[in-house]
């Protein structure tokens, strides 16, 4: 019998045959763009069913924009499952931890009454350090013009410190004599960069250590082994969210390099980033908006610099949760999206956003770009071509009527539908969500069984 139900959990539909019903366990949620999808809306939205909410990758450079319960939260490194309390939510070794600015949402929702004693912190995330956020601003700034436009939070410096193997991670602030000797080992390394390079201040290991060792007390109860943790609990077949952050065109291997973050936010990252096999994964879900932004440098073929571009920013309200930078902007760009569904293997498409649309008359829809004469249906491995490649649009009728009340697909405007149903052939999977609107319930469910 465990054969039987361990086959049907590997399976990537649910199956109820013998009248037994076996669901899917590992969901996998990834931004399909340049990030701020809206993502932390559908984790928040669908998390109930779960038992788990894991983020794998990334630090606080995302920022994800939640409206629960009538009030509008801002996360940046504190997986969005928090809400509920039957939720374990944690924060996996692929991420990177400002221990600062993780206390300081602690205390921002427990001034909220929102209880964060459950968060769990991989023993194996590795952390920020004050000299990562330093050494993010000095090479932007050295950077000039061509600056990646990060978040300056470190996030880069961290991941490459854990490449190169002078990382300091989370479990190191449980032994003081491991964690000053690991600061020192750092600090020959890095105070030279800081000073002898970009002429900054240096540290001594002392001012360091005095500053993390109290954010050590604080994290002590939240540390854990998430690998074994999380394996155990698909293994009794309970339900994990893997919360992916930024999205497929910033991850460091496949998206725009040099202009990406320095993680991988695609669905593989999931399972370096927690610690559990591909097998376990039953459900990729991949959230794109009804058209596309993007924060920081980088190439951008749909970007629109007129009035639509501007119309997009103030209806979509298109500031970055984050840094506060105004986005760029553009149509919907289903080569984008169809690379995103073949790099994560998305199962399913969620649509956010739809509302913003509704402001136009007609709408264009990316299908293929122009390069040199040459045409591209699929996403060009030149960077150059990238750069320079133009979008080749359709052109669909807008609705022009508030959409914002909809909550089932047959209510949506014919030409909403049509449009759902042509970016839902172009990407060659199910369209299972449509989010119309911030608040939870503006949701449109397709093909979402729940538990
Ligand atoms: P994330 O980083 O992917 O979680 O996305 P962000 O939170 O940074 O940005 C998405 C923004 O869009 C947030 O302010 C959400 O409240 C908002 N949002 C999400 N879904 C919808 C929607 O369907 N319509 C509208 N108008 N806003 C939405
Ligand atoms: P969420 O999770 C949008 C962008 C930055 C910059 C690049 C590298 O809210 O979708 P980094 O600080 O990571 O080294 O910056 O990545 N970026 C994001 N853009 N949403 C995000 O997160 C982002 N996180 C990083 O703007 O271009
Ligand atoms: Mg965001």
């Amino acid at each position: 019998m465990r054969r039987v139900r361990e086959r049907r959990r590997e399976s990537a539909e649910p199956n109820n045959f013998d009248g037994e019903l076996i669901k899917m366990a590992g969901i996998v949620l990834v931004g399909a763009q340049w990030g701020d999808e809206g993502k932390g809306k559908i984790t928040d939205l669908i998390a109930d069913d779960f038992d788990y909410v894991v983020r794998f990758q990334g630090g606080n450079n995302a920022g994800h924009t939640i409206i629960h319960g009538g009030r509008m939260l801002k996360l940046h490194l504190i997986p969005s499952g928090i809400m509920y309390p039957h939720i374990t939510p944690i924060i996996g070794n692929g991420c990177v931890i400002d221990p600062k600015v993780l206390i300081e949402e602690m205390d921002r929702l427990e001034a909220d009454d929102l209880s964060t004693h459950r968060l769990l912190i991989s023993c194996n995330a590795h952390l920020i350090m004050p000299y990562h956020r330093d050494l993010d601003g000095a090479s932007e700034h050295r950077l000039g013009k061509a600056e990646i436009g990060t978040t300056r939070r470190g996030i880069g410096p961290a991941y490459q410190d854990k490449a190169g193997r002078l990382g300091i991670r989370v479990q190191d602030l449980t032994d003081e004599h491991i964690f000053r000797k690991k600061i020192e080992a750092a600090l020959a390394e890095k105070n030279d960069i800081l000073g002898k390079v970009y002429g900054l201040p240096i540290y001594t290991v002392e001012q360091i250590a005095e500053e993390y060792l109290a954010y050590a007390e604080r994290i002590r109860p939240h540390i854990a082994e998430v690998s074994p943790l999380v394996n155990r609990a698909l293994g009794a077949c309970q339900w994990v969210l893997f919360e992916g952050a930024q999205g497929t065109l910033l991850d460091l291997d496949h998206g725009t390099y040099p202009f990406v973050t320095s993680s991988s936010p695609t669905a593989g990252g999931a399972c370096t980033g927690v610690g559990v096999g591909p097998k376990r994964i039953d459900r990729v879900l991949g959230i794109a908006k009804a058209y596309i932004t993007r924060v920081g440098s980088g190439p951008f073929p749909t970007e629109l610099d007129d009035e639509n571009g501007k119309r997009f920013i103030e209806i979509g309200c298109e500031y970055g949760t984050t840094t506060g930078r105004e986005r760029r902007a553009g149509w919907y760009d289903a080569v984008i999206v169809r690379y995103a569904v073949e790099v994560n293997g998305l199962t399913d498409l969620i649509i956010t956003k739809l509302d913003v649309l509704s402001a136009f008359d007609t709408i264009k829809v990316c299908v293929a770009y122009e390069c040199d004469g040459h045409r591209y249906s699929t996403v060009p491995g030149h960077q150059s071509v990238f750069h320079h490649a133009k979008p080749v649009y359709e052109e669909l009728p807008g609705w022009n009527t508030d959409i914002t009340g909809c909550r089932t697909f047959e209510e949506l405007p014919k030409a909403a539908r049509d449009y759902i149903t042509f970016i839902e052939d172009l990407a060659d999977v199910p369209v299972a969500m449509i989010a119309v609107g911030p608040s939870r319930e503006q949701t449109i469910m397709r093909r979402w069984e729940g538990r």
